[in-house]
């Protein structure tokens, strides 16, 4: 399916975000590909920034043009990172970018948010949720401290905060016909699986093995995708697993089903 428009792709120089890049400028799409790293090969115009850095995001959202008709919020790091690094990347910079963004997006835009499997577990962590809903960059180091969110369990945290944001702002922009969706992989082979390995061990393998695979960019891809189109028009706040079935086997297993 054509699409023309112009769509904005974090983390587009590695793994999910380069695939997505690359299918989303196969079917017509005008990307423009972010990331801290410049990808061996840019699709569409790259613009170098640190998601983990206020100052940096407001520069890119500087440098975005007006009427951006997508944003896939893909860029994120491993949970074998410095705790307060992995909250600022994978939480609070996403935040404040998709927020920053809003006055640039046309209307009708669509914003995908890549959360994980690991995120499955949010509804057992709202209070945390709720006391980093307006957490600043420079607080993130306590806030860790305070919640007890240290090592792998930043990763966990979150995409649990990402779902929950994701489902919270279902309607928030119905105005202007903004949308906003996430999708969840299970493990994903590329470069930070080993990471997730590393962290998860044992359990990471046993994924896999239940899954038959480790999921490929490729499969992830085409979902981002979808959320972006119109045809996607009547799917809000919708956390879509893509997992190989992994979402449903941890809901029958917690439900004794
Ligand atoms: N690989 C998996 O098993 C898996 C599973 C579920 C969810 N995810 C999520 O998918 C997304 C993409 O991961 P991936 O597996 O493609 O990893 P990847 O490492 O291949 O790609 C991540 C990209 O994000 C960029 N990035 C990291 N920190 C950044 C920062 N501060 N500012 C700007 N860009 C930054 C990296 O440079 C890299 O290009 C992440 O949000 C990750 O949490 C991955």
């Amino acid at each position: 399916m054509p699409i023309h428009k112009t769509i904005v792709v974090t983390g587009a120089a590695s793994g999910i975000g380069a695939a997505t890049a690359q299918l989303l400028a196969t079917q017509g799409a005008e990307v423009i590909s972010v990331d801290l790293n410049q990808p061996a090969e840019p699709v569409g115009r790259f613009i170098r920034a640190d998601l983990s850095d206020p100052a940096s995001i407001q520069a890119l959202v500087s440098a975005l043009p007006t009427g951006i008709h997508g944003l896939a919020n893909i860029a994120g790091v491993p949970p074998t990172r410095p705790a307060p690094q992995v909250l600022k990347v994978n939480l609070l910079g996403l935040k404040q970018l998709s927020l920053q963004l809003l006055p640039k997006l046309a209307d009708g835009a669509a914003i995908v948010n890549l959360a994980s499997l690991a995120g499955i577990g949010w509804p057992q962590a709202v209070h945390a949720i709720r006391a980093s809903e307006d957490l600043g960059f420079d607080e993130v180091d306590a806030f860790c401290q305070a919640h007890a969110i240290e090592g792998a369990r930043s990763y966990f945290f979150a995409k649990e905060a990402l779902i929950a944001w994701t489902l919270q702002n279902r309607w928030t922009w119905r105005e202007r016909g903004i949308r906003m969706n996430a999708v969840s992989p299970g493990p994903v082979d590329t470069p930070i699986l080993g990471d997730f390995i590393e962290t998860l061990g044992a359990r990471a393998e046993e994924d896999m093995r239940v899954m038959d695979r480790p999921g490929r960019p490729a499969d992830i891809a085409p979902v981002v995708a979808f959320l972006l189109s119109d045809a996607a028009g009547w799917i809000r706040g919708a956390n879509i697993p893509a997992d190989g079935g992994m979402h449903a086997k941890v809901l029958c297993d917690m439900n004794g089903l």
